[in-house]
């Protein structure tokens, strides 16, 4: 309840009446902050939120994958980003976009091949640019969740750029993304999927506390909320002890 008074307070003037659920529910959803106009109010208060004094290490969940590969947008979609917001206190997410591209050595420069052809490497290489220019999670995962729930996921990156950090210059990210360094940054990602043990045999590919299996990654899919709060060592956070979060049904795989 304390944290709900923090958020009202930060709210402040916001109080006059925008949507049709109370306050106390404003950001128990994304869908409820962003009919209720407050996206931005909520990733402030998740971000501010007291961490939980607890010494059990968050659950670390890697996700490698593509941008534009169907089963990768839902699962970063309706899984991740909404787990990830209510659970930021216990998780632990790194994104790594390359999944099924290959990469070869053009004469000293790295040349990129996407499973979903040229723009899908584009979307991939914004969205690392991206992870790399801004470096906190709080700040650009809501600029890859916008883009990836976008029709067009290169060409939102503009007025998802304009409204989640309007700071960050479009012109720098462009430079990245059509410059060394995107090379360079690609190159890593590459190699970090390249080393997964074991190897990756398709995407989204999940890894859980560095594991991947069969098991692990069904569980994710089908209810990430659920598996989080089960594997964390520490006090529940009240999410998991309240929340229902109806487990989806398992996405389509893009298969290499
Ligand atoms: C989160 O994961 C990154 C990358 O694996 C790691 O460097 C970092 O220490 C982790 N942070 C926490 C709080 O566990
Ligand atoms: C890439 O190719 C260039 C020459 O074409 C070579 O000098 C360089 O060592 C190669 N780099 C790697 C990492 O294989
Ligand atoms: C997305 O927009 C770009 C132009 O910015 C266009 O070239 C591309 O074909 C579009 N992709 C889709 C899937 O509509």
């Amino acid at each position: 309840m304390r944290s709900y008074l923090f958020l009202l307070c930060a709210l402040g003037a916001a109080s006059q009446p925008i949507c049709n659920h109370p306050p106390s529910a404003w950001c128990s959803s994304w869908e409820i902050a962003k009919e209720c106009q407050v996206e931005k109010q909520c990733l402030e208060f998740y971000s501010n939120r007291d961490l939980v004094k607890s010494s059990a290490p968050s659950v670390q969940i890697d996700l490698y994958y593509e941008s534009l590969c169907g089963g990768c947008r839902g699962f970063l979609i309706q899984q991740l980003f909404p787990t990830w917001l209510m659970l930021s206190e216990i998780i632990n997410v790194t994104l790594v976009p390359y999944g099924n591209a290959l990469e070869t050595n053009v004469s000293g420069e790295w040349v990129f091949n996407c499973q979903h052809g040229p723009e899908e490497c584009q979307g991939n290489m914004m969205e690392t640019c991206l992870i790399h220019i801004i470096g906190d999670i709080y700040q650009y995962f809501p600029i890859l969740f916008c883009m990836e729930s976008s029709y067009n996921v290169t060409k939102s990156l503009e007025s998802c750029l304009a409204v989640y950090a309007p700071d960050v210059a479009l012109k720098t990210v462009l430079e990245c993304v059509n410059g060394d360094l995107g090379n360079k940054l690609m190159h890593q990602n590459a190699q970090r999927t390249e080393g997964l043990n074991p190897p990756h045999e398709y995407v989204p590919w999940i890894v859980v506390d560095g594991m991947h299996t069969d098991e692990l990654q069904s569980q994710a899919q089908s209810s990430l909320f659920h598996l989080v709060c089960s594997r964390y060592k520490g006090p529940k956070p009240d999410p998991c002890l309240t929340s229902e979060i109806t487990p989806l049904k398992r996405d389509v795989l893009c298969i290499n």
